[in-house]
């Protein structure tokens, strides 16, 4: 298992850093035979596995139940579990509180925390400071999609790049491990990336960031039916799925399913008195 260690050097060596999400046991087992260096448990499964209409509606225990699942297979991956809506606001004690239950429970070796305002960045240094490895995530952070007002591209103008830029040396500057970027222009992901230390693990980022992460069911073409821009689907698995299930039920319905090769015999001499 690579270590929070080996991603700085990873940066400074020139090495991309490969990221997916995953949210139970299979698609661990395979993010982690395909040898990616880092599987997210995202908030995005409310939406991908659990049929939610945003990551609002996820809960801490939604996490830990999907944290558990993929642990148990990505054993030899690092793994980070999101801190979902609202779970890190309230207080600092309910956040350190939550923040402990997620990591103990699912074993993971990194949480992730949207935003930069002062509390995030304080909670940053506390989880750090007691040995929980803090990913952030900046730019459109969607448990705010509320606030921001839709899934729009992020840090387009001077101010709100700036703003972004400091945020990101802030929370270097609280321990942060690294900072996923998302959805911003990738001359603003380049100048980031250059003005931290920490890598920058970008989605819809542009090239320049030190890592990339996607979405497993997006880039399988996995039960989704919208793409967004950044996103490359590099197959289509829904239709072989959806193929095999068809010829299923086809051969159900015809009786052709279960044949003797599928079917289990017993013995004629204890057949007959039956
Ligand atoms: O929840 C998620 O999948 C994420 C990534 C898209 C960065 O936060
Ligand atoms: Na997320």
């Amino acid at each position: 298992m690579k270590t929070n260690l080996q991603f700085q050097k990873m940066k400074q060596d020139n090495e991309k850093i490969t990221m997916i999400t995953a949210y139970d046991y299979p698609s661990a087992l395979i993010a982690q035979q395909a040898e990616v260096d880092m599987i997210l448990v995202g908030d995005s499964l409310g939406m991908v596995v659990l049929g939610y209409d945003s990551t609002v509606q996820v809960t801490v225990e939604d996490m830990i139940h999907h944290g558990k699942a993929v642990t148990r297979a990505a054993t030899n991956t690092f793994v980070v579990v999101d801190m979902p809506f609202m779970s890190y606001h309230i207080s600092i004690e309910e956040s350190l509180r939550n923040a402990r239950s997620i990591f103990q429970q699912t074993k993971a070796q990194a949480l992730k925390i949207e935003g930069a305002s002062d509390d995030v960045l304080s909670l940053t240094r506390k989880l750090t400071d007691a040995g929980i490895p803090v990913v952030s995530h900046i730019g459109l952070t969607p448990q705010s999609v509320h606030v921001l007002g839709g899934f729009k591209v992020q840090g387009k103008d001077k101010e709100a790049a700036e703003k972004l830029v400091k945020d990101a040396q802030a929370l270097q500057a609280h321990g942060a491990m690294a900072i996923v970027l998302e959805c911003v222009p990738k001359e603003l992901a380049k100048i980031i990336s250059e003005r931290v230390q920490i890598p920058t693990i970008g989605i819809g980022a542009g090239l320049d960031c030190d890592g990339q992460v996607l979405v497993y069911h997006d880039i399988l073409q996995y039960g989704v039916n919208r793409l967004p821009k950044f996103v490359k689907p590099y197959t289509d698995i829904s239709t072989p799925i959806k193929k095999a299930i068809e010829m299923y039920v086809k051969e159900v319905k015809q009786d052709e399913f279960p044949t003797e090769k599928f079917s289990y015999t017993m013995n004629e001499e204890f057949l007959k008195d039956l």
